[in-house]
């Protein structure tokens, strides 16, 4: 057996240089994830959840500090390498969908199955769509969709290459309570089917109590809940 973490991050340091100098977001983290784990991670507005999401998935370079993905420390990567990493083994998921707008739903998902070179593309983003439940939104534009559609055409498109590990940043903070809830079991769904791991970012206590681990970001550091 694998005990090895899928993520490790150690001593994750992120700042910014400002007027009255260097912001500190992120002063020490670390952190693990482990293979088919799902993690709510929680903190105040500002407190760097985005931000450490978006180091873990390599869209953003770190201060100091490292990150191990399965053996591969990214934080050694050039763009490239980072580029065809995310490719392979990341879905992620944004609060405000992020969708192609001037492409269709179907068009939407056929992206990142086409980047890492699968067949049948079409077939297999219409089918993902039909398990989201957009069997008659095909060929809609995002803003001809609702908000919980745009959400999981977004979803679609984000677990449609099986990946390893997705990253969701509060997914359903632009949704109604009864529809949000629905994303989120859609989400763990997909996640368990695909054997995939998640991390979560959310202000709903409720939700980030059905993960197995939450982790809480205060004054720049990671602290298990
Ligand atoms: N590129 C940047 N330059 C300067 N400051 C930044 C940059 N990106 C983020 N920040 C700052 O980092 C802090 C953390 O931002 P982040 O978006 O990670 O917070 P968050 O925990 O996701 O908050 P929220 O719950 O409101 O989404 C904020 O104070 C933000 O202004
Ligand atoms: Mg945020």
């Amino acid at each position: 057996m694998n005990i090895s973490p899928l993520i490790k991050a150690s001593e994750l340091s992120l700042s910014f240089p400002s007027g009255s100098g260097k912001i500190e977001i992120l002063k020490s983290v670390n952190f693990s994830l482990h293979d088919r784990e799902k993690v709510a991670l929680v903190g105040p507005s500002g407190s760097g959840k985005s931000s450490l999401l978006m180091l873990l998935g390599g869209l953003e370079q770190c201060t100091t500090g490292s990150i191990v993905i399965d053996n591969n420390e990214i934080t050694k990567f050039s763009e490239d390498e980072l580029a065809d990493f995310r490719k392979e083994n990341m879905g992620i998921v944004f609060q405000s969908f992020h969708l192609i707008p001037t492409m269709t739903a179907i068009e939407n998902v056929c992206i990142p199955l086409e980047l890492a070179g699968f067949k049948d593309v079409r077939k297999r983003a219409g089918l993902l769509l039909g398990e989201v439940g957009l069997i008659d939104r095909f060929d809609h534009f995002p803003a001809q969709l609702s908000g919980g559609e745009q959400q999981r055409v977004a979803i679609a498109r984000a677990l449609a290459i099986e990946p390893q590990i997705i990253l969701a940043d509060e997914p359903t903070g632009n949704l109604d309570q009864n529809t949000g809830d629905k994303i989120i079991e859609l989400l763990f769904r997909l996640t368990e089917k695909n054997k995939s791991s998640l991390i979560i970012v959310t202000h709903s206590i409720t939700l980030a109590r059905k993960c197995d681990r939450i982790v809480e970001l205060i004054d720049g550091k990671t602290v298990e809940k």
